[in-house]
């Protein structure tokens, strides 16, 4: 049968649309809420395309009544920001970094933003907040291989840094030799070691064994180890046989600190040698 030639429920205002003998189609309206929410949602875009920038042209856009943008809102907001920051920015610009440490308002802002950039640039090798990493010293401690003061700090991280001790290994000792001065090493008791003194190690580590400074040389004597391993006497014999950064010997030791003078400013880097100071160990 088809559905136009006979309407077997005429009086219900169907459309005429019947399938299978008495499936149809309705002329109902649509519900009272549906049609509100439609035209309402057609007044929200007329609204909508009036006040706000909306409709894409050639080269440009309809810019609404009120001129609102959301990169203009932002760069308000970003500039609110900046005169906030503003004082703070210039003092520090003005100030060395042990004074920005010493003046409690500034070290508080420079703690904060310190955060972010240490995040960026530092905490890949030196683990957030400064916590170390396999290979990569801990600067939340107060070891310190090139000195802890706010000074050193921001020359450390200025100029980079690169320690230097040559492989002893091969001609300058014997492996009984080596066994003796990693031994002692790791017992704490490396001053006590005549090969110390022979052999030069306290020409860099010191004659306290505590290392120096400006050598970056490691303090032997405190049980924290630049480079450690599950096997702690034998690192300490692969650092003595094969040297840090020499270059002569493929298996030395590589550690290196790069240099941030050229892709940080020099307000930047004081306010990181402030965040780091005040990890807790500096001196
Ligand atoms: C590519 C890895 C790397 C990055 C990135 C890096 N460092 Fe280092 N840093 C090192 C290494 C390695 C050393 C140890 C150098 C050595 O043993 O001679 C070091 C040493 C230091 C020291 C000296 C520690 C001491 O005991 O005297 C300070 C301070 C320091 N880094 C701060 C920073 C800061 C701040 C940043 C971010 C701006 C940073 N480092 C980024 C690898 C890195
Ligand atoms: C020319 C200077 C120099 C001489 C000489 C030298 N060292 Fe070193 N040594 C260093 C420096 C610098 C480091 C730290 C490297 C670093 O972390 O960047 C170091 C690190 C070490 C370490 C690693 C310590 C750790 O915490 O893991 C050991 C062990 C060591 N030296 C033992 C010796 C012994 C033993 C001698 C003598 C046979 C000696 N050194 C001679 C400069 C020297």
């Amino acid at each position: 049968m088809s559905e136009h030639e006979h309407n077997p429920f005429p009086e219900e205002g169907n459309t005429g649309h019947i399938w299978d003998d008495n499936l149809r189609e309705l002329a109902n309206p649509a519900p009272k809420w549906w049609m509100m929410a439609f035209y309402a949602s057609i007044a929200f875009v007329i609204g909508y395309v009036v006040i706000y920038p909306a409709i894409p042209l050639t080269s440009s856009f309809t810019k609404g009544v009120t001129g609102w943008t959301a990169i203009g809102e932002y760069n308000d907001a970003t500039a609110e920001v900046e005169a906030i920051r503003k004082p703070f920015e210039d003092k520090i610009a003005k100030l060395s970094a042990k004074e920005i440490l010493a003046d409690a308002e500034l070290s508080a802002y420079v703690e904060a933003s310190g955060k972010v950039i240490f995040g960026d640039n530092c905490a890949a090798c030196h683990g957030t907040g400064g916590a170390g990493n396999p290979g990569f010293p801990v600067l939340a401690d107060d070891d310190w291989l090139y000195g802890g003061t706010i000074d050193q700090i921001q020359t450390t991280i200025t100029n980079g840094r690169q320690g230097m001790m040559p492989k002893m290994g091969g001609q300058q000792l014997t492996g009984a030799e080596i066994d003796k001065l990693a031994n002692a090493i790791n017992n704490g008791s490396i001053t006590k070691e005549p090969l110390f003194t022979s052999k030069g190690c306290m020409g860099c580590h010191g004659p306290d064994g505590k290392g120096m400074a400006a050598l970056g040389s490691a303090n032997l004597t405190d049980g924290i180890w630049r480079f450690s391993e599950p096997d702690q006497l034998a690192s300490i014999k692969h650092t003595i046989t094969h040297g840090v950064n020499d270059a002569s010997d493929p298996e030395t030791r590589k550690p290196k600190m790069p240099t941030f003078k050229d892709k940080l400013s020099k307000d930047t880097i004081k306010k990181l040698a402030v965040y780091v100071y005040k990890f807790g160990g500096g001196q």
